[in-house]
C-alpha cells in the first residue's frame, strides 16, 4: 500500500466518514467540495483530474468525459444504492470499480414509502397546512376525509430489498400484498412475506396503493425508464395512489400530471422527480399530491452508515482489493483482461 492516494469527495458527508477517510493509511489527502451545493461539471472534471479516488453522489453525472479526465482513476464510490448517475459500462471498459451502498438504507427508505402512503391517503400535509394557516375553527364531521390504508391492497413494483421491507410493514395494517418484478421470488420468500406475485397489469388494476421500488434502467429488456405512463395510469383504479421513492424517471411525470388532473388516480406521494431538482409545476398546485425533496434515506443513522460504507468501498479499492459493494465485479474476473 502506498499510502499516498488523493481522494475527492463531491460534497460534505457525515463527519465520521470524513474522519475515517482522513485517518486511513491509504489516503494522503482528502479534498471536499467546499460549497453546500451540487458540484458543477467543470468542478467535477477538475476534481477527477486531481484525485486517485472519487467519492460521488447521485447528483453527479460521471460519464465517459469525466472519466477521460483521469486515465488512472482507481475507484468511483457512489454515496447511494442507485448508481444510474454513473456510466458503469464506461467504467468497466476502463477497469474502474464502481461501488454503491446497498442494504443500509433499506428500512429507512421503506419507512418513507409508508410515510408517503399515510400522508397522501389521510391528507396529512393538506390538513396541517389548513391548521397552520389559522383556518381551523374546530372539529368537523366532514373535514379532511381521506382513504383508509389498513385492509387495502398494496401493490409493490420491484421486489428487491426495499420492496420487501415495504411488504413486511403491511402486516400490521392487515393489507393484502401483491407484487410484480421481472424476476419472481422463491415461493418460500413469498410465503414468509405474505406477498403474491401478479403480472404488472393485474397489479395496476387491483392495487389501492402502488409503490415503486425498481432501479432506473434506461435501456434494454429490463428497462424501467417511463415504466409508468398514460397506459399504466389508465389501468389503475381512480381511487388508487401512486407512491414513488425509487427514481423519478421511472414515472413519466407529464403523464402523471394528466392522470391526476383527469381523476385517473386519486393521488400521489413522491420523493423523486424526473428532472430533479425541478418538479412539474402543476404538481406543486395539487392538494392530492405529497411532495418530498428526495429524502428517502435521510436519517442521521442511515446517512452516516451510507457514508461509512462508501468510504470502506473506496479504501478497499485503493488497497487493490475487491470492494464489498462493487457493481461491476466482472472487472475482477480473469476474462476481463
Ligand atoms: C439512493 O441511495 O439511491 C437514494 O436515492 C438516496 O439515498
Amino acid at each position: 500500500m502506498s499510502g499516498g492516494y488523493k481522494v475527492f469527495v463531491t460534497r460534505m458527508l457525515p463527519e465520521p466518514a470524513i474522519e475515517k477517510l482522513r485517518n486511513a493509511p491509504e489516503v494522503a489527502e482528502v479534498r471536499i467540495n467546499p460549497h453546500d451545493r451540487v458540484i458543477t461539471r467543470e468542478e467535477l472534471i477538475e476534481g477527477v483530474r486531481w484525485c486517485d479516488a472519487l467519492l460521488c453522489l447521485l447528483t453527479d453525472t460521471v460519464d465517459a468525459e469525466v472519466m477521460d479526465a483521469n486515465p488512472n482513476l482507481k475507484v468511483i464510490a457512489n454515496y447511494a444504492v442507485g448508481f444510474n448517475n454513473i456510466d458503469v459500462a464506461e467504467a468497466t471498459k476502463r477497469k474502474i470499480p464502481v461501488t454503491n451502498t446497498p442494504g443500509v438504507l433499506t428500512e429507512t427508505t421503506a419507512d418513507l414509502a409508508w410515510a408517503l402512503m399515510m400522508a397522501v391517503a389521510r391528507r396529512l400535509n393538506e390538513a396541517e397546512r389548513f391548521l397552520r394557516s389559522g383556518k381551523w375553527n374546530g372539529w368537523g364531521p366532514m373535514q379532511f376525509l381521506g382513504a383508509d390504508v389498513w385492509g387495502k391492497v398494496l401493490g409493490i413494483v420491484g421486489f428487491g430489498r426495499i420492496g420487501k421491507a415495504v411488504a413486511r410493514r403491511a402486516w400490521g395494517f392487515d393489507m393484502r400484498v401483491i407484487y410484480y418484478d421481472y424476476v419472481r421470488s422463491d415461493e418460500e420468500i413469498e410465503r414468509a412475506l405474505r406477498a403474491t406475485y401478479v403480472p404488472f397489469d393485474e397489479l395496476l388494476q387491483v392495487a389501492d396503493f402502488v409503490s415503486i421500488h425498481v432501479p432506473l434502467i434506461m435501456h434494454g429488456p429490463n428497462k424501467t425508464y417511463h415504466m409508468f405512463g398514460d397506459r399504466e395510469f389508465d389501468l389503475m383504479k381512480p381511487t388508487a395512489f401512486l407512491i414513488n421513492t425509487s427514481r423519478g424517471p421511472v414515472v413519466d411525470e407529464k403523464a402523471l400530471v394528466r392522470a391526476l388532473k383527469d381523476g385517473k388516480i386519486a393521488g400521489a406521494g413522491l420523493d423523486v422527480y424526473e428532472n430533479e431538482p425541478s418538479v412539474e409545476p402543476e404538481l406543486l398546485e395539487m392538494e392530492n399530491v405529497v411532495l418530498l425533496p428526495h429524502i428517502g434515506s435521510a436519517t442521521n443513522e442511515t446517512r452516516t452508515r451510507m457514508a461509512l460504507i462508501a468510504v470502506e468501498n473506496l479504501l478497499a479499492a485503493l488497497r487493490g482489493e475487491r470492494p464489498p459493494n462493487v457493481v461491476n465485479p466482472e472487472i475482477y474476473s480473469a476474462e476481463a483482461d
